[in-house]
């Protein structure tokens, strides 16, 4: 990604930001991310949008897939009632549990240089990234710590952050985490909704470098 891209995705980020969400503390919150490098960070180290930028633009492709599949399909079945929920999700929530949901990877992606062999076997260099989190909170769990501490979450937008992962962030503790996870589900139409779009925008809508 391009420095002019990376700049227009930040004023696009703090415009979907400042369109969508009323809540004391935004304005904080804008002006603690240009201390990070959330604008110009990677998505992922190795997977999707591992570039320079990426981390910006999934958590904008997540809001917007969020927004797509509320509007096409969870808005009727939550007014209808069909399903286990009835009622609204705001467009606030979908920002909110979108747009900061992966905060926690903000300042732990660091430029390394790494080595593979080649075609004709010789070790060559290529551009990564390798991962220094020092505050090792665990992934949605950090992500909701950072956003608490400038802005007011609701119960539905904690668990939807906190269980963005869905299975992908179960570890190895097995039945305990699977058995919390469900009963977010539960909870709120809102964490599907985002485990959803989270999901969609990493497999669907972004794509991996591959360095050779
Ligand atoms: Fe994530
Ligand atoms: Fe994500």
């Amino acid at each position: 990604m391009t420095e002019l891209e990376i700049s227009q995705n930040r004023d696009a980020f703090r415009a979907l930001c400042r369109e969508h969400i009323r809540r004391d503390g935004l304005e904080r919150l804008l002006e603690y991310l240009d201390t990070t490098d959330f604008y110009t960070a990677p998505s992922s180290s190795m997977y999707h949008l591992n570039e320079d930028g990426g981390l910006c633009l999934h958590s904008m492709n997540v809001f917007h897939a969020a927004m797509k599949l509320y509007e096409s399909l969870g808005r009727e079945v939550l007014a209808s009632g069909g399903g286990p929920f009835r009622g609204e999700i705001s467009a606030e929530s979908i920002a909110v549990s979108t747009l900061f949901h992966d905060l926690c990877k903000m300042n732990i992606y660091h430029k390394t240089e790494r080595w593979k062999k080649d075609e004709t076997g010789r070790w060559v260099s290529y551009p990564g990234y390798e991962v220094k989190d020092e505050l090792p909170l665990g992934h949605g769990e950090k992500s909701c710590y950072i956003v608490r501490g400038f802005i007011k979450l609701q119960r539905d937008e904690l668990l939807a952050i906190r269980w963005h992962m869905g299975m992908f962030d179960m570890g190895d503790s097995g039945s305990s985490l699977i058995r919390s996870f469900r009963n977010a589900l539960e909870q709120s139409p809102l964490v599907s909704l985002v485990h959803s779009a989270d999901f969609l925008a990493s497999n669907l809508m972004e794509v991996t470098q591959k360095y050779k």
